[in-house]
């Protein structure tokens, strides 16, 4: 939600915030804007509704010059998307610039305080409170810009990461962060800020991972300064390297993100599996399960807790813990968890699953259940997260970066990652018989081949999404394990191409959704050949006998399916527990390919965020 970027060296800044804003864009495209200080000390800002583009265009005629400036791409959470509430945002006198990914929960009160001290507000937005509380501070205590921020940050209560920059001084660059990403990268003389590593990746690999509630001064020439807002000790900056590579974030000669990751799956399922699978011996060996194996094994309860996408693999999570462990499973949607005072146990273990590793409702949970003595287990991508902080033990999913905002390659990885700690987990209980181990661990090795079939399917999905662009509503049905399947297939629709779609469980549908199907009604029926075959073969027919468009995901060979359905996609044969793996693949082409012929923007859908780093 949000990107911030920001640069202090002896480059020309605005080349290298604007290239790290376009990577930074899928976090949030309401807005664009930029500030910086030029050599004579002159603060110039510009700013613009829309794109990064459209910041660019505005910019052509524009002095653009200067060697330190911030900028920012928006999700807004407080004012319409506007070019007067586009970031960077200037303090009264306009001698402040900054820009903010977060929410000012208190805006309110320090806005009547800064009201009342003569200060005049211009945009609808939080963040213009603090950039106008760090001129009150400067102005009534005397401080310098450092000094004002810090002190501005001692009465803010939300989630902030920040660049501040000042007029007249070409030499000073300000950050900060509470509970909203920032990355700091160290060059030769030269200093970047990030919401992500993205913007930075291109120039250095020596980052600071800045902890919640500190404050930076990175002065030219000087050694960069940290501070805790608990503490006004300096605290020694600790030097890491980023794994990430320029290829990882670029399109690769695919026209979206989102096709270039849905492609990337069977890699990034081998790279999540590579260590951990062992092909030859036939085994898992996760070491964030084996060193806390006594927990799992006392368990009383897994709870699972997620958003979106993520909040679906957990679902799938239940299906694979209960059959394969026999430990009871709840999940829920992080955002209900965290508000309605559940009962916690200290034997119950908190798997938190999240992408971006920076979701606040998935890590208001996660804080909830470790304060209630919960041990957490993170199932994170981004290395060095904050869900990645918090956790007692946990395991990456190695997805690498996903940028396009409808989550694919990080779902499957997710699904995969729960799927081994599910059956470690289960050698260990011995709760399934070793022959069923050894099974789906071998099953699990062909996984990244049988996704390569599906996806040379390709074509033939891209042909079949053109039938469907006139629905208005489509209906997603599923069963067991490829129930949350049909709710993720859903809403990559929803996302991607503004169709209404709702995932259901396959035979729920008489108790209600049935009375919308008519001729008109698409309606998507996952249905591989697993013990509940003939159920749903069932459930087809009464689909069909209401003359509704049948589109099935059979398995490789179905004859009966294919009776009933206008159009069939088929699958490799493999363990149920592993088919989510399987099934989700040709929804998320038949999304992407449906959003493409409306003509929509997949990587970038209206009103959403790749990360949402606000409740
Ligand atoms: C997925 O397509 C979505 N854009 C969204 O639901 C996402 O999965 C959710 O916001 C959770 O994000 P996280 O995995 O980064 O926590
Ligand atoms: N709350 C701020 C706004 O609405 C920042 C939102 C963001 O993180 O993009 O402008």
């Amino acid at each position: 939600m949000c990107g911030i970027v920001g640069y202090l060296g002896t480059k020309d800044a605005f080349p290298i915030l604007i290239k790290g804003l376009h990577r930074l864009e899928y976090r949030g495209y309401d807005s664009a804007g930029v500030a910086l200080v030029d050599n004579n000390g002159n603060l110039n800002v510009y700013k613009t509704k829309g794109k990064v583009a459209n910041l660019e265009n505005y910019c052509k005629d524009k002095d653009i010059s200067g060697c330190v400036g911030i900028a920012h791409t928006r999700w807004a959470t407080h004012g319409e998307p506007s070019d007067v509430n586009a970031h960077p945002h200037f303090s009264q006198s306009k001698n402040i610039a900054l820009i903010h990914n977060g929410i000012i929960e208190n805006y309110l009160t320090l806005k009547k305080f800064l009201i009342s001290k003569g200060y005049e507000f211009r945009s609808e937005t939080d963040t213009e409170v603090l950039v106008q509380l760090i001129e009150f501070m400067m102005k009534e205590h005397k401080l310098s810009l450092y000094d004002a921020v810090y002190q501005a940050l001692t009465q803010v209560v939300g989630a902030y990461a920040i660049g501040v920059i000042e007029k007249g001084n070409p030499d000073l660059l300000i950050t900060a962060r509470t509970s909203s990403p920032l990355i700091v990268g160290l060059g030769e003389g030269e200093y970047f800020l990030g919401s992500d590593a993205s913007p930075i990746v291109e120039y250095t690999k020596n980052v600071i991972y800045p902890e919640d509630r500190q404050v930076i001064k990175i002065e030219r020439g000087k050694e960069i300064e940290i501070r805790s807002l608990d503490n006004e000790d300096l605290i020694k900056p600790e030097v890491k390297e980023i794994e990430l590579s320029l290829d990882d974030i670029e399109k690769g000669g695919f026209p979206h993100f989102m096709l270039k990751e849905i492609f990337e799956q069977p890699k990034s399922l081998a790279l999540c599996m590579n260590g951990r699978v062992q092909k030859e011996q036939k085994e898992i060996i996760l070491s964030g399960v084996r060193d806390h194996i006594e927990k799992f094994a006392k368990a009383r309860r897994i709870l699972i807790t997620a958003c979106g996408t993520s909040w679906h693999a957990g679902l799938i999570g239940k299906y694979l813990f209960e059959t394969l462990c026999r430990i009871p499973v709840e999940v829920e949607v992080a955002s209900e968890f965290r508000y309605r005072n559940p009962v916690i146990f200290s034997d119950d273990i908190l798997i938190a699953i999240s992408q971006s590793g920076e979701t606040a409702d998935t890590l208001a949970a996660m804080e909830l259940a470790k304060a209630q003595g919960a041990f957490i287990y993170g199932v994170c991508n981004v290395v060095g997260s904050s869900v990645a902080r918090l956790t007692d033990s946990g395991t990456y999913t190695h997805a690498g970066p996903e940028i396009g905002v409808a989550s694919t390659k990080a779902f499957t990885t997710q699904v995969c990652v729960l799927t081994m700690t599910a059956l470690a987990v289960a050698k260990e209980l011995k709760t399934i018989s070793e022959e069923e181990y050894k099974r789906i661990v071998t099953e699990l090795c062909h996984i990244e081949e049988k996704i390569g079939k599906i996806l040379e399917k390709t074509s033939e999905i891209e042909s079949m999404s053109k039938i469907f662009t006139y629905a208005r509503n489509f209906l997603y049905l599923g069963r067991g394990f490829n129930y949350p399947v049909a709710m993720e297939g859903a809403l990559k629709l929803k996302e991607i191409s503004y169709i209404h779609a709702e995932g259901y469980p396959a035979a729920e549908m008489k108790h209600g959704p049935i009375a919308l199907i008519d001729e008109e009604m698409p309606i998507i029926v996952v249905a591989p050949r697993y013990a509940l075959y003939n159920k749903i073969l069932s459930n087809v027919q009464e689909v069909k006998a209401r003359k509704g468009r049948i589109i099935a995901i059979v398995t490789e060979g179905d004859t009966e399916i294919k009776k009933q359905a206008d159009c069939v996609i088929e699958i490799p044969e493999t363990e149920e527990c592993l088919s989510p793996l399987l099934t989700v693949i040709p929804l998320q082409l038949l999304s992407y390919y449906i959003a493409i012929a409306k003509g929509k923007d997949v990587d970038q859908p209206r009103n959403l965020a790749k990360s949402v780093t606000v409740e």
